[in-house]
């Protein structure tokens, strides 16, 4: 029977090394934002599972939002144009912010919100990312939190997909080359 590990050329993140490292970032939150009632902002699809996860593990009082853009269409890479999809239901006047987002690569569609962002005047706003690919930047940007660096190698699984696929896989894993090659 097929199995979407098939798909994968290596489990790069295990389920007890993401749980781990969430409940430490989630540490780090709920002492930076005690008394501060944040908004976290939850950047749809692929976050998905890592903000339900990250709010569950914080123990101070706050707030959740929703986001769904994207910048990538079905394919691998990046191209650059970021589309919001849906934005916020609240104001983020005077609130301290906590964008959550799945992975940073270029660093083009966090430096688009956090412009856009920016601009509704939060008290406060940041940037907190499941992953990492800093070889990949093309932007001036970094995450203010961040769970994992990882190299240049196209990940899927804890909510990344490729093409809407493999979001549900519980580890982060490397998709072999032939799955998206053959698409493009
Ligand atoms: P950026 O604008 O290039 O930083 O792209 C960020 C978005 O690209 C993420 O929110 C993901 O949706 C997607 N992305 C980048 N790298 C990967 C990957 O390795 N696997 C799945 N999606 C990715
Ligand atoms: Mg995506």
């Amino acid at each position: 029977m097929y199995s979407m590990y098939d798909d994968l050329e290596y489990i790069m993140i295990d389920k007890k090394r993401i749980e781990e490292k969430v409940a430490e970032i989630a540490a780090r939150l709920d002492e930076d934002y005690r008394d501060k009632n944040p908004i976290l902002v939850c950047i749809l699809k692929g976050c998905a599972p890592f903000f339900t996860d990250l709010i569950r593990a914080m123990k101070i009082p706050l707030q959740i939002d929703f986001m769904a853009i994207s910048s990538y269409g079905a394919g691998a890479s990046t191209s650059g144009q970021v589309k919001m999809n849906k934005d916020l239901d609240k104001s983020i006047e005077n609130r301290h912010v906590i964008i959550v987002e799945d992975i940073m690569d270029s660093g083009y569609t966090l430096s688009y919100l956090k412009r856009m962002l920016s601009s509704r005047n939060p008290a406060s706003l940041r940037i907190c990312a499941l992953l990492d690919k800093v070889a990949r930047r093309e932007v001036d940007i970094s995450p203010d939190y961040k769970c994992f660096d990882i190299d240049n190698e196209f990940v899927v699984g804890y909510g990344l997909d490729y093409a809407e696929k493999y979001r549900n896989l519980p580890e982060i894993g490397v998709l072999k080359r032939e799955i998206y090659d053959k698409a493009e």
